[in-house]
């Protein structure tokens, strides 16, 4: 077995595989990391020189990549080759809810992962060690290493045999703070059966971090544990949102019952402000594969108990939406409503799951035209997010009209005879609106709907304007 790490490949150059090997290969000047993906647009923005182009926005991540960036850090198409070059492989490619088929709109999708491994068991030479990425439901690993184990048996004896060992390694970044993330991480999780390859990976990570962060557990408990991270982490946004509700209607302020629960060290600070409902890739994704295993496994209850969590996150984009309606005098047919911020959270450009998505389908299918303003989503991600056709030639097409959808990249064309605007997302420029210049341009009697409470509420109401904010009402 190869003891030290000259050259990683990374399958997947999205959201993790990007950062991530943009972090290892900045840490560990020693190894050549290679990312490769199939798709050739996106490994095209990767080596832009202008670091704008990037096909991902996050905070720090253009500093890496030019610090490290065809020094030993490679993005490719070239699959084959570098698989055939790498002594340790990074699995990180999409696992979507499957849409058809067996465990339909529950189960993930392994599609992508058992084709890269189909890959990686065909081109690899000599050792290599295979690290899921991806977040993969439990007991994967198994499926990964027959794969490889049958092309390990067909290859000994020969001049080109091969041999493998598998692991478990999920990442927990956050988008929008991933390059933090993966610098200063709470904790590595490196699952796996045989030891030596565990101290290779865990030897990769200790350039930067202190070996007491990395924790070693077996292939089942890693795999695991990542998705129940996110469903616990989920399932607080959830109970959050589910008493910003209650406070609506009490009297009680939704900040101040965070704080008072939050100090409470047994309970945390974290993950307690109330919202539109989670967006992102991953939360209802990895949550209803924890529905699906719970079924699988005959467990009902388990299952149900979580399946709640997904059912109050849509409850509460339809709640907000019933609110805009029904504040704007039960009808918002042919009103402007201005949405400031489209993706799922902010400092990230990804839409994945936004609810804004949702609640601006909503709000058109009751006839409302929508002007759209986000400092990162472009024009063309908002018209693909929400289905946009044009009905200039058909009056009869269901999908909202790309004649009812307006997008600016100037925050104040959004409040321009509108008669409410809607923030979806907390980025910073939302809290220091000029809401008396904002006021000035509306339609009165005129709403702020601020469902991240985010807004200046006393600027918003000394401007003129009604104003709902999220847990206070
Ligand atoms: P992504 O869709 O942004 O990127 C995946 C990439 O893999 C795509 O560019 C796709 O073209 C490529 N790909 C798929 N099959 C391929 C193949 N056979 N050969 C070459 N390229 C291939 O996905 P992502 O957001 O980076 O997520 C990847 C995995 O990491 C998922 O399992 C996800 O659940 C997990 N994850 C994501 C995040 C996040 O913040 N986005 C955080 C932690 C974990
Ligand atoms: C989440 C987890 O935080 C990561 O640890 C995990 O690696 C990742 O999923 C993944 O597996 O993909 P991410 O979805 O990028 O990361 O972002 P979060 O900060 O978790 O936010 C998710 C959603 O919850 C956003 O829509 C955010 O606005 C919302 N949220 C978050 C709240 O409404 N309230 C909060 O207090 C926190």
């Amino acid at each position: 077995m190869n003891k030290k790490i000259k050259n990683i490949c990374c399958i997947g150059a999205g959201y993790v595989g990007g950062p991530t090997m943009a972090v290892i290969a900045h840490k560990c000047i020693e190894i050549t990391v290679n990312v490769v993906d199939s798709n050739k647009a996106r490994i095209d923005a990767w080596n832009d020189n202008d670091l704008r182009k990037l096909p991902i926005y996050e905070p720090g991540l253009d500093k890496i990549i030019s610090k490290t960036r065809n020094k030993n850090l490679f993005f490719s198409t070239n699959v084959e080759m570098n698989i055939s070059k790498a002594d340790l492989i990074f699995i990180s490619v999409n696992t979507p809810t499957k849409t058809k088929g067996l465990g339909a709109g529950k189960a993930s999708d392994l599609k992508w992962v058992e084709l890269c491994t189909r890959q990686v068991a065909k081109f690899a030479t000599g050792h290599t060690i295979i690290v899921e990425k991806s977040t993969l439901p439990v007991r994967t690993a198994k499926v990964i290493q027959e794969i490889l184990f049958k092309a390990q048996d067909e290859s000994s004896n020969t001049h080109n045999s091969k041999t493998f060992d598998v692991l478990s390694n999920p990442e927990f970044l956050a988008e929008g703070s991933a390059v933090h993330d993966l610098l200063e991480p709470d904790r590595v999780l490196i699952g796996g059966e045989d030891l030596e390859p565990i101290k290779i990976l865990s030897g990769i990570y200790e350039h930067w971090i202190p070996k007491e962060k990395i924790l070693q557990t077996n292939l089942w408990s890693s795999e695991l544990a990542k998705l129940v991270a996110n469903a616990f982490l989920a399932q607080r946004i959830s109970s959050i949102n589910s008493i910003s509700a209650l406070c609506e209607n009490t009297g009680a302020d939704i900040y101040q019952v965070s704080k008072a629960i939050g100090l409470d060290t047994r309970i945390g600070e974290k993950f307690l402000k109330a919202g539109p409902g989670f967006g992102g890739s991953c939360f209802k994704k990895d949550i209803l594969n924890l529905v699906y295993l719970s079924e699988y496994f005959g467990l009902p209850e388990v299952s149900r108990y979580w399946e709640e969590v997904i059912k109050i996150n849509e409850w509460q984009r339809k709640r907000i939406y019933r609110l805009i309606v029904k504040n704007l005098f039960g009808t918002i047919s042919g009103k402007k409503i201005g949405i400031l911020g489209f993706s799922f959270k902010a400092d990230t450009n990804d839409t994945r799951e936004s609810s804004a998505i949702q609640i601006s389908i909503d709000l058109l299918n009751e006839g409302a035209n929508l002007i759209i303003y986000d400092p990162k989503v472009s024009k063309q991600q908002v018209e693909f997010a929400l289905g946009l056709e044009s009905n200039e030639n058909n009056d009869s097409i269901k999908n909202p009209s790309l004649e009812q959808c307006a997008y600016t990249s100037n925050i104040y064309d959004v409040f321009k005879s509108s008669d409410c605007v809607v923030i979806m997302t907390e980025w910073k420029a939302f809290s220091e609106i000029n809401w008396d210049k904002a006021a000035r341009d509306m339609r009165h009697p005129a709403w702020v709907f601020d469902s991240r409470g985010v807004a200046n509420k006393k600027q918003v109401i000394e401007s003129g304007l009604n104003f709902w904010q999220i847990g206070i009402g």
